[in-house]
């Protein structure tokens, strides 16, 4: 199907595409989101067709808040129904069993479905005025770096979908934390918007499962993720080469390197701000990957604590590996 892609800020627009069970870019705190409703498989569908996305990596379904996630979920664990409590609307997916009316497909056929109830008050009020959820993984071709402006959608989605509903600038920047509970122990899945530290202060000690690949199912099926076009390299412990051989773009946290040579300098924080440089963090990536003087990118990565931690992740998945 081809659209003519309208940019727009009308809530009601959106829902009448959605009603008729078509896809449309939404905004969320993290990042831009591609939905469609989660009840029905053959809108949902239609994410995996836009996207390019491989059946086997499940969605996400977007709630208002808990009472709505109640009745997608079978049951709500405690530790998982306190973090919902606390953080949501926000940046925290948890990861629940589902009920039968969430199609299979949603999740790929695991007995689970990732709940989130994002932020963003104009999707708040979409999701307040729909009668069902909404399915939505970022709105990028699958495997490239997440959108946070309308503009990145509109760059790699136009005539595929119809609308998308503008919020302005993702706050957050880095997709949301997904938290399970398995075996007694609170489980991290994927690090992000949600500060681990946080999510301890609630919930004690958790568990890292980080997982390259969310279906158990099909591992090693997904080499790079949140991925620039162009090759990515991650510079460890200051280890910068002595002059930048190629057309090089840079990437810093905070600092300014000392390599001569470099065509773009990008800092993400001038002020060592971990959530200035998250919410920088992939318009960053997007801007030295189109930037026609560039061949290699090189990054640095952030203090390994608090956002730094889902910043470092996202560059570790776009980087490619260096042997040691
Ligand atoms: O911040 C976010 O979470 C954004 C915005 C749009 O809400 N969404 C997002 O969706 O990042 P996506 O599709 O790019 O990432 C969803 C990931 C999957 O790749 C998988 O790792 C995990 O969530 N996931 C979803 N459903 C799951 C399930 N049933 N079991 C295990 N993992 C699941
Ligand atoms: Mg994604």
């Amino acid at each position: 199907m081809v659209f003519q892609t309208l940019i727009g800020t009308d809530p009601a627009k959106a829902a009448q595409w959605l009603l008729d069970g078509e896809c449309v870019a939404i905004p969320t705190e993290t990042v831009y989101g591609l939905a469609a409703n989660a009840l029905n498989a053959a809108a949902v569908v239609r994410i995996f067709e836009i996207k390019n996305r491989p059946a086997f990596d499940p969605l996400i379904v977007h709630v208002s808040g808990l009472e709505q996630a109640e009745r997608y979920a079978a049951s709500l664990p405690a530790p998982l129904r306190t973090l919902a409590e606390r953080f949501w609307p926000g940046p925290l997916t948890i990861l629940v069993p589902k009920r039968d009316l969430i199609p299979d497909l949603v999740t790929s056929g695991l007995p689970q479905v990732a709940l989130r109830a994002p932020a963003h008050p104009v999707t708040q009020a979409l999701l307040r005025a729909l009668h069902f959820p909404l399915a939505a993984p970022s709105a990028n071709p699958f495997g490239y770096i997440s959108p946070t402006t309308a503009q990145h959608v509109y760059d790699q989605l136009q005539n595929k979908i119809p609308y998308i509903l503008d919020g302005g600038p993702c706050k957050v920047g880095v997709e949301s934390t997904i938290v399970g509970y398995e075996k007694q122990e609170t489980v991290i899945y994927r690090l992000g918007g949600l500060e681990l530290e946080t999510i301890e202060q609630i919930a004690g000690p958790v568990r890292l499962d980080i997982r390259q690949n969310s279906h158990p199912a099909a591992p090693g099926m997904l080499t790079t993720h949140y991925a620039p076009r162009k090759p990515l390299y991650l510079v460890e412990d200051d280890r910068w080469p002595a002059t930048a051989a190629q057309k090089t773009g840079i990437l810093t946290f905070q600092a300014k390197t000392g390599l001569p040579g470099h065509a773009l300098h990008i800092v993400l924080s001038e002020t060592g701000d971990l959530a200035e440089a998250a919410q920088q963090l992939f318009a960053a990536l997007r801007t030295l990957d189109q930037n026609a003087g560039i061949d290699v990118i090189l990054a640095e990565p952030c203090p390994d604590k608090g956002l730094g931690r889902a910043i470092n992740d996202r560059l570790r998945r776009a980087a490619i590996p260096v042997a040691k």
